[in-house]
């Protein structure tokens, strides 16, 4: 009797370590995503015409990704050691071999999306800041990130 309880008990405490690893890289991978959603679903869309251009929307896709750069850092902090499950991106063990050139990576999008701000009118100027912003998300990208599917 009191041997099951202690074998359900371990295996529950196995089981919440898991969901606690999980967590991880779901947070990790949703705060991406919330800053993909403004970058490619909203003004990638606009370049693409998919969607109209609209100033206000721009401003506020601005706004958001500005919001969720700042995050990385602390949200990447622990690693969660598997990628999600099915996900067509994972973060590269890399990062914590190396949290402080990772790290390093954030500021220059920071600085990019300070620059560009206030300077987007149009279709034109939209494409110019785009690529701007684009190439240093890269820059963490082509180290940290890595393609599952
Ligand atoms: C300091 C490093 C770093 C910077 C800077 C960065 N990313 Fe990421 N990004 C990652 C890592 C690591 C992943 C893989 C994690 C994952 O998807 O689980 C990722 C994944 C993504 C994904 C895929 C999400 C998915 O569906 O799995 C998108 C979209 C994305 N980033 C957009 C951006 C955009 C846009 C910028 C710039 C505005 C940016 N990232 C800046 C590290 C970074």
């Amino acid at each position: 009797m009191i041997r099951t309880a202690l074998v359900i008990g371990a295996s529950l405490l196995g089981t919440a370590a898991v969901l606690a690893q999980e967590d991880a890289a779901v947070t990790q991978q949703n705060l991406m995503k919330s800053i993909g959603k403004p970058m490619y679903g909203v003004l990638g869309k606009m370049l693409k015409g998919e969607i109209a251009y609209d100033q206000a929307a721009v401003d506020t896709a601005l706004n958001d990704i500005a919001a969720g750069v700042p995050k990385i850092a602390d949200t990447f902090k622990t690693n969660p050691k598997h990628d999600v499950p099915n996900a067509n991106f994972g973060a590269s063990q890399k990062i914590w071999q190396n949290k402080a050139d990772f790290d390093s990576k954030i500021p220059p999008v920071e600085k990019a999306i300070a620059e560009q701000k206030g300077k987007i009118k149009d279709a034109a100027t939209l494409k110019v800041s785009f690529d701007a912003i684009q190439v240093k998300c890269t820059g963490c990208h082509d180290d940290y990130r890595v393609k599952l599917k």
